[in-house]
């Protein structure tokens, strides 16, 4: 293999979702991953889709798997420490359902479904680098076993995440980055248990905490946790006992607790890097942006990155068109900053902030005071948490 038409780096879910659809329109690729396909399956990512990735992954034939074990819900509670609930029900405000279905199983879908196809994918590419960027023949060079290897393409795509290489490859006088970083992480752990009915995002004095599902006997759970906190730190009991204290008792009391079998902290942050091309790079999904995970858009974020990339990849191939490439950043960006705004939104709303005044608390208060009293709030935030339409 020494030339392809698109070589991709990173076989996460933009990579290989990109992979997968350049394949199904006849645009020859290669997936370059710098780790094991053991370690990246074993990575343990956010499970909410939006109506708009649900249909994607079934329009390109990755739906058997979601439709049978995913959890289709209306929408997901926000409760309030002794100001009860409501419901975001982006059926009725929205007229689209949410979908738990866990990305470690889209990835494994995906890794599937490029095996069935032959798909190119190489795992444990170390050392990847981008040359020839602004030239219309870019090239990839990795070393694997040892050994050189180089790739020709025409296009490059950087799917390797917030700590890849591909968003570095642009020159620092042309990349801006905008960032937040949040002062506190989110301590998440995975039980063998059945879930809530319903995903349940809460606000308590003591903190944030999140019910969320995977399937009938797998449940997600998380604590807002100090950005240094480290799992050891937090047994299973102490978890438990934590994040019913920061339940309302309607939920606390449906809590099926158990031994956790992944336990985990994960840092907050909003970054987002212009312009998401370069040349003939093109930045996809956590390389480009990064959500806090609040409002459950990573993955709905890289997945409408690879619906526009892809499809201003086909119009390249199939129609000779270049305008949807040259369109590439600006479109998605649009779509991007719109998750970026309601993630951000939604943190500060439901989180405890260590710089907090009375002032700020009772500001929070009455924000989710209104939106209990407001349709016409509740079905702004609704719509957004929904996802707009790519
Ligand atoms: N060379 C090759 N591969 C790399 C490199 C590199 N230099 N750096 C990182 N990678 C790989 C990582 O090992 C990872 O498998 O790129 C992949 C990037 O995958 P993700 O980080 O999952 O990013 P993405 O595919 O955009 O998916 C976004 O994943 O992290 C979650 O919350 C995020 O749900 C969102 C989704
Ligand atoms: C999850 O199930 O991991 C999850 C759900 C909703 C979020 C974040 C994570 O907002």
């Amino acid at each position: 293999m020494n030339k392809t038409n698109v070589a991709i780096i990173g076989g996460g879910p933009a990579g290989l979702l990109l992979s997968h659809i350049l394949h199904l329109h006849g645009v020859d690729n290669v997936v370059l991953e710098r780790q094991s396909r053991d370690y990246v399956l074993k990575r343990i990512r956010a499970g909410v889709l939006e109506f708009g990735t649900v249909q994607m992954l079934r329009d390109v034939g990755l739906g058997e798997r979601m439709d049978r074990e995913g959890l289709v819900h209306s929408g997901s509670m926000l409760a309030w420490q002794d100001e009860g609930s409501l419901l975001i029900d982006t059926v009725k405000y929205a007229g689209r359902p949410m979908m738990a279905y866990g990305q470690t199983a889209i990835t494994e879908d995906l890794y599937a479904a490029r095996d069935r196809a032959g798909g190119k994918i190489v795992d444990q590419a170390a050392d990847v680098a981008l040359h020839d960027l602004t030239s219309p023949q870019p090239w990839v060079t990795w070393t694997k076993d040892g050994r050189q290897h180089r790739v020709d393409c025409e296009f490059v795509a950087g799917c390797d995440g917030f700590h890849g290489v591909a968003r570095q490859s642009i020159p620092a006088d042309v990349l801006r980055t905008y960032e937040r970083v949040y002062p506190f992480g989110w301590l998440g752990i995975m039980s063998r248990t059945p879930p809530l009915d319903n995903l349940v995002y809460a606000h308590h004095d003591r903190g944030f905490a999140l019910a969320s599902q995977r399937n009938p006997m797998l449940s997600r759970y998380y604590i807002q946790c100090e950005s240094d906190a480290q799992p050891g730190e937090w047994p299973d009991d102490r978890f438990w006992d934590e994040f019913k204290a920061r339940m309302p008792s309607e939920f606390a009391r449906a809590v099926v607790t158990g031994p956790s079998i992944e336990k985990s902290v994960a840092p907050l942050r909003s970054f987002v890097a212009e312009p998401m091309s370069y040349g003939r790079l093109f930045l996809a999904g956590d390389a480009a942006h990064i959500v806090p995970p609040t409002g459950a858009k990573g993955l709905n974020l890289a997945a409408s990155d690879v619906h526009y990339l892809s499809r201003a990849l086909e119009a390249h191939y199939r129609h000779g068109r270049d305008d949807l490439l040259e369109a590439y950043s600006r479109t998605a960006l649009q779509r991007v900053w719109g998750a970026e705004r309601l993630s951000w939104w939604l943190t500060q709303l439901l989180h405890v902030f260590p710089q907090d005044t009375g002032f700020d608390r009772r500001l929070r208060l009455n924000e989710f005071q209104y939106l209990r009293r407001s349709e016409r709030a509740l079905a702004t935030l609704a719509e957004q948490y929904a996802g707009l339409p790519f």
